[in-house]
C-alpha cells in the first residue's frame, strides 16, 4: 500500500463526517457556558414573579440558631453547614475528616437529631437547633459525656472525638440507658481510625450506669 501523502490528515478531517473530539469540546464548554448563563438569568427572572423564590448562585443571608446562639451569615447556598460554622463563624469543635458523609467527624445534633454537617447545606438548617460540641460544656465544666471521655482515655489523636461524642450527647438523650445493640447502633455512623472503640462505648456505659462524673 502507497504511503499516505501528509496532506491526507486535513483531507480526511475535512472530509471526515460529523463532529471531531476537538469538535465537541468546543461546543460543549460553549453550551455549558450558555447554559450558566442562562440558568442564572432564569433564575433572576423567576424572583421577580409569583413563584417560589430561587436563592443563588451569589450570596444570601443564613440565619442560623447554633448553641442557642443567633449566627447571621452571607453565604452561597451550596455552602455546607460544616463550612459555614468552621470559615464563616469560627465555630470549629466539630472536624472535617472525610468530607462525604462517611466518618462522622463531622457530626452534630440537629433539632435532636445527630447530622453530618458536611452533608448538610447551612441554608436547609434554618430555623432548627443546631448543637456542636463547641456548646456542651458549662463553663469550665465538661459535659458528663466529655468528662467520660477523659476519665475512660477514650480518645487517641482525638479528630474524631468530637462526632463520636456528639453522637453519643444525642444517643443518651433520646435511650439513657441503651443496651449493647443500641449502643452499637447509635454510634456506628463514626469511625474512629485509632480504633478507641472498646474506651468510647465503656465511657458511655459509664455515663449510662451514673458512675462518669461531671
Ligand atoms: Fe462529615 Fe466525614 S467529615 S462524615
Amino acid at each position: 500500500m502507497a504511503p499516505k501523502d501528509p496532506k491526507d490528515k486535513d483531507t480526511e478531517k475535512s472530509e471526515r463526517p460529523g463532529f471531531s473530539r476537538r469538535d465537541f469540546l468546543k461546543s460543549a464548554g460553549v453550551g455549558s457556558i450558555a447554559a450558566t448563563v442562562v440558568g442564572v438569568a432564569e433564575g433572576e427572572a423567576q424572583n421577580t414573579g409569583p413563584g417560589p423564590r430561587i436563592n443563588g448562585p451569589g450570596d444570601v443571608p443564613v440565619t442560623l440558631t447554633v448553641n442557642g446562639r443567633r449566627v447571621v451569615l452571607n453565604i452561597e447556598p451550596r455552602v455546607t453547614l460544616l463550612d459555614a460554622l468552621r470559615m464563616r463563624a469560627d465555630i470549629t469543635g466539630n472536624k472535617r475528616g472525610c468530607d462525604r458523609g462517611q466518618c462522622g467527624a463531622c457530626t452534630m445534633i440537629v433539632d435532636g437529631r445527630t447530622r453530618y454537617a458536611c452533608s448538610t447545606l447551612a441554608i436547609e438548617v434554618q430555623g432548627m437547633q443546631i448543637r456542636t460540641i463547641d456548646g456542651l460544656s458549662t463553663g469550665n465544666t465538661l459535659h458528663p459525656v466529655q468528662q467520660a471521655f477523659c476519665d475512660a482515655d477514650a480518645l487517641m489523636c482525638g479528630f474524631c472525638t468530637p462526632g463520636f461524642i456528639m453522637a453519643s450527647v444525642a444517643l443518651l438523650e433520646k435511650t439513657p440507658k441503651p443496651t449493647e445493640t443500641q449502643l452499637r447502633r447509635g454510634l456506628d455512623g463514626n469511625i474512629c481510625r485509632c480504633g478507641t472503640f472498646v474506651r468510647i462505648r465503656e465511657a458511655i456505659v459509664n455515663v449510662a450506669q451514673g458512675v462518669a462524673r461531671g
